[in-house]
């Protein structure tokens, strides 16, 4: 069985979607560690409830990022995680940490990429005006955003949209195509060449 490493700083919605889908048999994989890295994330709590390991790591003790995404590999590693999912962690991932989990770290965004890329992808839409945008999953790979995209979906901005209900609408869909993703890697369907995922249908 696949066993998976959740890293997330906030409300952890998107652990709790790959937690709810777990328990109800849609993902076949384990969690074997949820990472924060702040002590009064909702996340962490919802891993305790769950019965899952879940710890903070205070970057506060690192004296750099190298040094802090080391701790963090260190439990990964320890626990036996084979694929590293990001959800809602508020940090860039160091080159060292890319190089130790290279091409098995998934990241989810709450735009359609390569469109508004980095912190706040719903309020650049409404600000920009665009009339759909939606949410990726995508590799991580050295640069903010930019790894090779697993799944996309759109979703309408509307017209009296602020940051918030886009949010919400796009959130809803990110509860399920991040699940969705960790299946299809769990089942080894997903190939990387270059920066193309292809689905294959087995
Ligand atoms: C989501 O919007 C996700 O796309 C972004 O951070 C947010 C995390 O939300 N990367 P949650 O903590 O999973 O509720």
């Amino acid at each position: 069985m696949l066993k998976i490493g959740v890293l997330a700083s906030g409300k952890g919605s998107n652990l709790q979607a790959i937690i709810d889908a777990i328990e109800s048999g849609k993902v076949s994989a384990t969690i074997g560690i949820v990472i924060s890295n702040k002590s009064n994330a909702c996340a962490l709590l919802r891993a305790q409830r769950h019965g899952i390991t879940s710890i903070f790591l205070d970057p506060k003790e690192s004296k750099t990022r190298e040094e802090y995404d080391a701790r963090i590999v260190a439990h990964l590693e320890k626990e036996g995680v084979e694929l590293v999912v990001l959800a809602g962690f508020m940090r860039i991932l160091s080159p060292y940490f890319i190089k130790a989990y290279k091409s098995k770290i998934m990241n989810i965004h709450p735009a359609l990429l390569p469109s508004f890329p980095g912190g706040h992808g719903q309020r650049q839409a409404v600000d920009y005006g665009v009339k759909i945008s939606g949410a990726t999953v995508h590799f991580v790979d050295e640069g903010c955003d930019t790894g090779p995209i697993i799944l996309q979906v759109a979703v309408p901005v509307e017209d009296d949209d602020t940051e918030e209900t886009l949010s919400a609408r796009i959130l809803e869909q990110e509860h399920k195509i991040y699940p969705l993703a960790i299946q299809l890697y769990a089942e080894g369907k997903l190939e990387v060449i270059g920066r193309k995922v292809t689905i294959r249908q087995k």
